[in-house]
């Protein structure tokens, strides 16, 4: 290939508006979709979106019953938010994270009103996967040791630390190496369909006892990270015994607790972060998604004064250029300003009852609803093909060998009147924005009533 050859564009600007079919066409043809095979992807364009609702290129609104992907918290086209990041743009876009900005100031100050008491030194990040990267490594430099116990059924991020510390399927295609050094897995919390068998509360929360068998017969055990309430492997919430239980096994130990609330941080779960429901503060609080409603990428790394009080005379190896970028920061702000001002966290708490009522009566006329569980504004409802052996209709295994989801196919028509719903391999995943009305929550969850008749039929096949 001559130079010439290399230089010459591939495509000419066009000076028209494009369609919306042109938008989708390039998109699928330059941009890779995620977590999937590339052929067949048939991306919605989308082309506003206000409250609870995106509209796409036709004009159709839908309603968006998982706040995108459980990180809209706020809704769509908050005007203090938009103002926030205007003002941002026009009064310093950037600066390096040397040094001080306002925004990092008043973001510093209201994190502090806001976070678990005692979680007071702050690292910022443009993604959770990132802020997790961050806490692996600051709990590695802390302890000295090496060792990270994380659990099956987790997500935690896509690049090279935060995948290979993610229990679910996800870690695959990056095995045998993306398993990592240094990264163990226990058995996850999930009494629904425990893995170890045992029976809450006769088990006596074997599943943290566990944790406590690999801390004592490891060495160089640095931390124990977990979702306090597990997220997109199917809101899984932990019985009361759990959280307290694992702090008092990490403090005997010296072990640190890492708490991945990246998507069950901003009042998602009913409080402002899931951790506070089991009164239990982690020694590192990673989140992002909510922190800005999404509005623009940002991740935290938040950890406790005395890891903030190590680094003082110990090297602290870390950084990025986008770090604290003001940017980012002017409206997380405003976002935690609005929430207050709203009272989301407390609406959350409030309308979990109406939330749980609804999916109770979904469980008891549908055949094929296993199981429905959250708390707060999220909430799973877990599909299976046999109520008594809990099996699920697919697999990790089938979604990345390309089968046809059952889940995918009932999105697909809950899309098609209106709807937008998450759907993750064998359940759904309702989290709308925490400004959602009753009314909204009755529609997302008549639409989702309509067509898991497709789920009932194949029960028992
Ligand atoms: C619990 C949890 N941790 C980490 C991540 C990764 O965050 P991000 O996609 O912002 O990199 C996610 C994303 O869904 C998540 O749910």
């Amino acid at each position: 290939m001559s130079p010439i050859d290399v230089v010459e564009p591939q495509s000419s600007n066009k000076s028209e508006p494009l369609t919306s079919q042109q938008v989708v066409d390039l998109t699928r043809q330059h941009n890779y979709g995620t977590w999937r095979f590339q052929k067949g992807w048939n991306p919605m364009h989308i082309v506003d979106a206000e409250g609870c609702y995106i509209v796409d290129g036709s004009g159709k609104r839908y309603l968006d019953f998982s706040s995108q992907l459980m990180c809209s918290n706020l809704g769509h086209k908050n005007q203090a938010v938009v103002e926030a990041i205007a003002r941002q743009a026009q009064q310093l876009s950037y600066a390096m994270p040397g040094y001080a900005t306002t925004a990092r100031a008043e973001l510093s100050q209201i994190l502090l009103e806001v976070l678990p008491r005692g979680i007071n030194k702050f690292f910022f990040t443009t993604s959770g996967t990132e802020a997790n990267e961050a806490a692996f490594k600051i709990a590695r430099m802390y302890t000295g040791k090496s060792k990270i116990i994380a659990r099956y059924r987790s997500y935690h991020g896509s690049t090279a630390g935060s995948i290979a510390a993610t229990g679910d399927p996800r870690r695959w295609a990056m095995e045998p190496g993306g398993k990592g050094p240094g990264i163990l897995f226990a058995p996850e919390v999930h009494c629904y369909k425990c893995p170890i068998k045992h029976t809450y509360p006769g088990c006596g929360i074997a599943c943290a006892d566990y944790i406590e068998h690999m801390i004592r017969n490891e060495s160089d055990v640095a931390a124990v990270l977990v979702e306090p309430i597990v997220g997109t492997n199917g809101v899984i919430v932990p019985p009361e015994e759990y959280m307290p239980k694992l702090r008092r096994i990490c403090d005997e130990y010296g072990v640190l607790l890492i708490a991945d609330e990246v998507m069950t941080g901003w009042g998602r779960t009913g409080e402002w972060f899931a951790m506070n429901h089991w009164g239990v503060v982690p020694d590192i609080l990673v989140t992002a998604k909510g922190i800005t409603s999404a509005y623009v990428p940002l991740g935290l790394c938040a950890t406790s004064e005395k890891i903030a009080e190590f680094f003082q005379d110990h090297y602290f190896a870390h950084g990025h250029t986008y770090e604290a970028h003001p940017l980012t920061l002017a409206p997380a702000v405003a976002t935690i300003r609005e929430m207050q001002r709203l009272g989301l966290v407390e609406r959350a708490r409030e309308l979990a009852p109406y939330v749980e009522g609804k999916l109770r009566e979904l469980k008891a006329k549908h055949a094929s609803v296993g199981d429905v569980r959250g708390k707060g504004l999220f909430w799973a409802v877990d599909l299976v093909k046999d109520q008594t052996t809990k099996e699920p209709f697919n697999t990790y295994s089938d979604k990345v060998s390309g089968k046809p989801l059952l889940v995918d196919q009932i999105a697909a028509k809950i899309l098609a009147d209106g709807v937008t719903i998450q759907a993750w391999v064998s359940h759904f995943v309702i989290a709308p924005p925490l400004i959602v009305t009753k009314e909204q929550i009755d529609h997302g969850i008549s639409v989702l009533d309509k067509h898991l008749g497709l789920a009932d039929a194949a029960v028992g096949q």
